[in-house]
């Protein structure tokens, strides 16, 4: 036999030296969700280990995660039930819940922090842009309350934002509105690639945001599509994303391969948190080894091209990693 694949298998040297794959802890974004009130650390039911934080209690939390060596989070607001309105004024509002987060987070640390730019946790009906009379979600003139909202997360200092909404133009229409308030070093990570997914259950409970009436299918992606994420990650490229975005993870890896071999720009993946649930809900059954599947998703999403991982398993992770449990 000439070839013998065995061969570089033999050990844990001859295989760590033939790796294709390496993650490090600052490839990893951690997503937190902010709530009103104070002394509020609320753990999310069907997301055991992951909490709803108020306002005061981030720095605390935000220290574990740097000592975890993670310099990354990605923040969500949940407003009061009664700042919730037609269009989501609360989204922008420069005394929001994600405004007033940032400034008490950077106060204390110089965490990097992503903001999550959408309407839906603000909205009265739970979609992610302003409703027409008969219940269609209005792409145009949402652009406009995405831009400010985005402009809002900055000015309070966030230093990405992220929208995930779905709307057309919208990395267009942020990207212009940061540019002429003089914000043009703040990258867009957009959320290109973005399906219609039943993995966004336990998000919804999380930040209150399930549609009052119909679903997301008129903005967001046919899972049934691969070639339709062309389209979306080239319109965002040329609008001006700075990095790429795949949601969900597990079950798209064909779809991550897709983007990163067409688009130029840096490729992220969201592990969401359906994917976070069924690995907690099996791991607590006894039917997995819980750190050997985080270790195992994460590396396959880096395989099948990204290069940034958001995953509420971004604490465990970095420290697997710095254990060398994975390369
Ligand atoms: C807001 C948003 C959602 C997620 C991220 N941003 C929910 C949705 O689109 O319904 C999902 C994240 C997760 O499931 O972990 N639009």
């Amino acid at each position: 036999m000439i070839k013998r694949p065995r061969r570089l298998r033999l050990n844990k040297k001859i295989r760590s030296l033939v790796r294709e794959t390496s993650l490090h802890p600052q490839d990893l974004i951690y997503p937190m969700f902010v709530t009103e009130g104070r002394g509020v650390k609320q753990e999310i039911a069907a997301m055991p280990g992951q909490y709803r934080w108020s306002v005061d209690m981030l720095p605390a939390a935000i220290r574990e995660v740097e000592e975890a060596g993670v310099e990354h989070i990605m923040l969500f607001g949940i407003p009061a039930p009664e700042d919730h309105d037609e269009c989501g004024s609360a989204a922008w509002a420069s005394d929001g819940i994600v405004q007033r987060a940032i400034a008490e987070i950077k106060s204390h640390s110089d965490i990097f922090i992503t903001t999550d730019v959408c309407l839906c946790e603000y909205t009265s009906h739970g979609h992610c842009g302003q409703l027409d009379a008969d219940g269609y979600v209005n792409n145009d003139k949402t652009l406009e309350l995405l831009a400010k909202t985005a402009l809002s997360h900055v000015e309070a200092g966030a230093d990405m934002v992220a929208p995930s909404d779905m709307m057309d133009g919208r990395v267009a229409a942020i990207r212009a509105r940061l540019d002429e308030a003089g914000h043009v070093n703040t990258p867009i990570m957009s959320y290109a690639v973005k399906y219609a997914s039943n993995f966004y259950g336990p998000f919804r409970e999380a930040a209150n945001s399930a549609p009052q009436h119909g679903d997301r299918k008129s903005y967001q992606m046919d899972y049934h599509n691969g070639r339709e994420a062309e389209l979306e990650a080239a319109l965002d490229v040329a609008e001006g994303a700075d990095i790429i975005m795949v949601k969900p993870a597990l079950s798209y890896l064909d779809v991550i391969r897709e983007v990163a071999d067409l688009v130029d720009v840096p490729v992220a993946a969201y592990s969401v948190s359906g994917e976070y649930a069924m690995v907690k809900a099996a791991a607590k059954m006894g039917y997995i080894d819980e750190a050997r599947i985080i270790c195992e998703m994460a590396v396959s999403t880096f395989r099948a091209g990204c290069g940034i991982y958001l995953t509420y398993f971004a604490k465990e992770l970095a420290k697997y990693i710095d254990e060398g449990r994975i390369g």
